[in-house]
């Protein structure tokens, strides 16, 4: 079945002649309302990604498909459908470990210490993968009590996998802390499952980093973790998600982006801060 299924859409990957003007509209839609975009050359791997959903509909036009997208009130599960063909859900347990290792002590512990709840975002955390490191990370410190922990992404797809908190061996390609993966993980040959007390004790749901109401209404955090989806936006979008989440930093809290990610470049009163060898974007106290 599934074969067949793949058959068919690469036919049709194959067959769709995404034109100039059309990948341009389609591509501008996509942008606006999720953020990411394309380059010309990237114009093959989205007519595949469109196809596939196209074929599920029906549809052999691309420029049709853009119209029902667009002007359909009936378009938005379908939108839907696509983000989640078209998002990168790349990641895995520990990855990045150091960074997580130093927001944890050397800013998380101190702050947690004084006795008050603290509410850490995990903002674009795919599969779930990351936001439970941080948990497993926490707990070890004695912290995750006293934690919320809020975790969110754009594809309900990978959400409904970080719910259910089944992976495959993939997840699991680097074990930096053996004793916490122990812990919580348990691991069969070609599976690795989370222990439910972890999965519960984070808040999953769904949010579009583009939807300025949507992040305000989860109200202020001492962190925010966003690693590894400014990537895909142009610097005039990311630097509006920026904006928005600084907006939603305590004083004195933090951003942690990802280890290849630089927020120099964008115009933020956050302060770069390093502390062993980790780059954090500070709220600066007034
Ligand atoms: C490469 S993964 C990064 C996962 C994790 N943060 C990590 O570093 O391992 C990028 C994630 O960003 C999410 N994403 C892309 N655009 C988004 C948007 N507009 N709003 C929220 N999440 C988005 C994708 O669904 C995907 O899960």
């Amino acid at each position: 079945m599934a074969d067949t299924t793949r058959s068919a859409s690469s036919q049709l990957g194959s067959a769709l002649e995404l034109t100039a003007p059309v990948f341009s509209i389609l591509n501008s839609l996509i942008e606006e309302r999720i953020g990411l975009s394309y380059t010309l050359q990237d114009r093959d791997l989205l007519a595949s990604k469109l196809s596939l959903r196209m074929l599920e509909l029906g549809y052999d036009s691309p420029l049709d498909y853009y119209y029902f997208l667009r002007y359909d009130s009936a378009s938005q599960s379908e939108f839907q459908l696509l983000v989640n063909t078209l998002v990168v859900n790349e990641t895995f347990f520990f990855r990045e470990f150091a960074s997580l290792v130093t927001l944890v002590s050397h800013y998380a512990v101190p702050l947690g210490s004084a006795g008050r709840t603290l509410r850490i975002w995990c903002a674009a955390c795919s599969t779930g993968e990351e936001p439970l490191t941080l948990a497993m990370l926490l707990e070890q410190h004695g912290l995750l009590d006293r934690v919320e922990l809020v975790a969110t992404d754009i594809s309900s797809a990978a959400l409904a996998r970080a719910r259910e908190g089944h992976y495959g061996r993939r997840s699991l390609r680097q074990v930096p802390s053996p004793e916490l993966a122990a812990k919580w993980l348990t691991v069969t040959d070609n599976a690795v499952s989370v222990k439910p007390g972890l999965r519960q004790a984070v808040r999953w749901q769904q949010l579009n980093l583009l939807d300025a109401a949507a992040i305000q209404s989860l109200g202020d955090f001492d962190f925010i973790i966003c690693r590894n989806v400014l990537i895909y936006f142009r610097d005039s979008v990311a630097s509006g998600v920026v904006r928005a989440l600084e907006s939603q930093l305590r004083q004195g809290g933090a951003l942690l982006v990802g280890v290849s990610e630089s927020l120099l470049r964008f115009s933020s009163s956050l302060v770069c801060e390093e502390k062993a060898g980790v780059f954090v974007y500070r709220k600066a106290n007034p």
